[in-house]
């Protein structure tokens, strides 16, 4: 079992405790956010809540979940030590960056978790690879190690797009309610008309092979994606993407 530190104890780094808890892990969190981190503590006995440095010195693998403007400020003076894993979950801050202020530090990696990891279930794609990742997370979680950098930046990305997806969702289930009066039993439908769908199948094309079965022609789902199409609306999804490469350090998008 192994002592873990989270250093910035906002939202993610609560879902990532609760993921963790009950594991017989040693974890210690920062104070900030005072309202997560003692809530934390009073529902975990096995959460403690001190200073930055003392989380850093009393931790076999930190896990960094701060917002990126702050980082300049906050790494440089903490104890790390050469037997450090680091992991960090933060965008807009480079492997390089890391490695300077985390110095002497080494093994240090990229990694992507979202909510779902209190429960399990949630896909980590990691560069480079991170034995420590896979020994605190591994047994719930699927890692995915990517190639490069660059890769992990544009899973970023895909991430990046669960809020717009998301929306439309909540506009379906609304709808749904207004005609049927019953919220709950809208929501309820909806994610479990959608979760039927997207359980990985391990073949390629999986969502265009969807879409295919979803194509009579004249049907609702065919009427309803002609529309989507017409106003653009697959068109904004991958430009919006795009436009978010300067800030994730990818190159500009290939023609066509
Ligand atoms: N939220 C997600 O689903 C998600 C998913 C993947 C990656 N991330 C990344 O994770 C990072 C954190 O995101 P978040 O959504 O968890 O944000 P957040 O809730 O704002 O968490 C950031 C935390 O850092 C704390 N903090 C500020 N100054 C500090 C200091 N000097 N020492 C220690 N902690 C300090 C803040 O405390 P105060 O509230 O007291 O200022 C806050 O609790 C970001 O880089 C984000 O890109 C988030």
């Amino acid at each position: 079992m192994a002592r873990i530190g989270f250093i910035g104890t906002g939202e993610i780094a609560g879902h990532m405790v609760r993921g963790l808890a009950g594991r017989g892990h040693e974890i210690r969190v920062s104070e900030r956010s005072r309202a997560v981190s003692t809530a934390l503590a009073a529902e975990f006995p096995e959460v403690s809540v001190a200073e930055n440095a003392a989380v850093v010195a009393q931790s076999d693998v930190v896990f960094l979940c701060l917002m990126a403007r702050i980082v300049p400020d906050i790494l440089p003076g903490l104890p790390w030590r050469a037997d450090h894993a680091v992991i960090s979950v933060m965008t807009d801050v480079t492997l390089d960056e890391l490695c300077r202020l985390c110095a002497p530090a080494r093994d240090i990696a990229l990694t992507i978790p979202l909510a779902p990891i209190s429960g399990g279930g949630c896909p980590l794609p990691v560069y480079p690879e991170s034995p420590a990742l896979e020994a605190v997370f591994g047994d719930r979680n699927p890692i995915l190690p990517v190639r490069s950098e660059a890769s992990l930046s544009a899973h970023f990305a895909v991430a990046g797009t669960l809020a717009p997806i998301l929306l439309l969702m909540a506009e379906v289930s609304a709808w749904l309610a207004r005609e049927t009066g019953d919220a709950t039993a809208a929501d309820a439908y909806v994610a479990s008309l959608f979760g039927g769908f997207l359980r990985p199948d391990g073949a390629p094309e999986q969502f265009q092979r969807l879409l295919t079965s979803l194509s009579t022609e004249g049907g609702l789902n065919a009427t309803l994606r002609a529309r989507f199409e017409d106003a653009g609306v697959p068109d904004l999804l991958r430009t919006g993407m795009d436009s978010l490469r300067p800030r994730l350090g990818l190159p500009p998008a290939a023609p066509g």
